[in-house]
């Protein structure tokens, strides 16, 4: 299979839009020409509009070789993305795709018998249920159990058909969850990461895969690592984080940064802490998180010069590993993956 190159933006067909709840879309897109896309289950793509607007999504399905890609989308209101999509039939128009990008992808298990977690909120379900496809079509046996949380039961648009997978695989169990009070739900109630921690006391064997909400991946991190044993190398996640700041911050203190745009002009921005580099940028629009600031893409990549470089946190794991296979220089960094603070106070960054 070609595996269209990361960052090069490739054209698809919008074939269909098919309502699954009140706010959530399923898009099927097709390569123009049908040649294949080739993917991992679990990563996500990056759309891009005439307008230039971008926004990540996360493949729903098993990879095909049809060059056919489903998509569940969450509409939100005054969402760019939304907006378009709500506004006109926008079947049979072209979208530039970007991608694949992200790791929450499958590692295999740590025995034949070690449990597999999968947590997911809202349109969340779309990567899992691609990754758990795959694993039952693969033959895979360990104990696979889906916890889906959602506010009331509608928002959980696949219950019937993840109920019924459970029918027919004997290793695959789902457990819905509500957080909203329903009077006549029988199941559980909470926070999915409460669920699983609750049903699991040590998950010492098992891998956990987390997507949806950031803040349902952060606690679910948090919460399994430190209290149920689990091994942080196997939480793989993807946290659905908005491409734009959801709110001003208006309390928190301002920091003075300049930018050197490519084209040589300055621009001085006054940026809250406590949001990312990223983030700060794209309010300018001077850089796009084509990976919606999942560290996969590197195109948020900038130069931090001296003494700035040495007062920010060093590079994690999944940044310099990115950085070092787009050949950077040691003064390079990734936007997204920089948050705001004092520390980054007067910064001339270049582009
Ligand atoms: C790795 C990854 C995978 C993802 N996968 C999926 C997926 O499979 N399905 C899915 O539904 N989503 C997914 N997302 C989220 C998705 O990329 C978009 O963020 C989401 O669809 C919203 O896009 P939008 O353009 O409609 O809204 P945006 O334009 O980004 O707006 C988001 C919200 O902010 C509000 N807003 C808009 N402008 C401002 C402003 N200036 N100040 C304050 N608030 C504002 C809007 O009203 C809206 O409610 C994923 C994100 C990432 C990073
Ligand atoms: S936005 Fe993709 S690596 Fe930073």
């Amino acid at each position: 299979m070609k595996t269209i190159a990361r960052n090069d933006a490739y054209p698809f067909i919008l074939k269909a839009v098919k309502p699954l709840a009140d706010d959530v879309v399923q898009l099927s897109l097709s390569t123009k020409n049908g040649e294949p896309f080739s993917y991992r289950e679990g990563q996500f793509l990056s759309l891009r509009l005439s307008s230039g607007v971008q926004r990540s999504y996360s493949m729903a399905s098993a990879c095909s070789d049809d060059g056919q890609v489903q998509l569940h989308v969450r509409l939100l209101d005054g969402g760019q993305f939304s907006e378009w999509l709500r506004g006109q039939s926008r079947v049979g128009e072209s979208l530039q795709v970007l991608g694949p990008y992200g790791d929450c992808v499958w590692q295999q298990p740590e025995s034949a018998s070690a449990t597999v977690l999968m947590l997911a909120t809202g349109t969340g379900i779309a990567p899992l249920k691609a990754l758990i496809e795959k694993a039952l079509s693969d033959g895979v046996r360990n104990p696979l159990i889906l916890y889906w949380g959602g506010n009331t039961e509608k928002d959980l648009y696949l219950k019937d058909y993840f109920f019924e997978l459970a029918g027919s695989h004997s290793n695959f169990a789902f457990v819905p969850v509500l957080t909203g009070a329903q009077p006549d739900w029988q199941g559980r109630h909470g926070f999915v990461q409460d669920a699983a921690a609750g049903d699991f006391p040590d998950l010492g064997s098992a891998t956990v895969y987390a997507c949806g909400s950031p803040a349902m991946v952060e606690a679910a991190r948090t919460l399994l690592i430190s209290t149920r044993n689990l091994d942080s190398t196997r939480f793989k996640a993807d946290a659905f984080c908005p491409a734009i700041p959801r709110k001003a911050i208006h309390d928190a203190a301002h920091i003075s940064i300049k930018v050197k745009q490519q084209n040589g002009m300055r621009s001085s921005l006054s940026v809250p802490s406590g949001i990312s580099l990223l983030q700060a940028l794209t309010s300018i629009d001077q850089v796009i998180g084509v990976c919606g600031g999942q560290a996969a893409c590197g195109n948020c990549r900038v130069v931090i010069p001296d003494p700035w470089k040495s007062n920010i946190a060093p590079a994690g794991r999944k940044e310099a590993r990115l950085l070092a296979a787009i050949d950077s220089a040691p003064e390079h960094r990734l936007a997204c993956q920089i948050q705001v603070n004092s520390s980054l106070e007067g910064l001339l960054l270049d582009l």
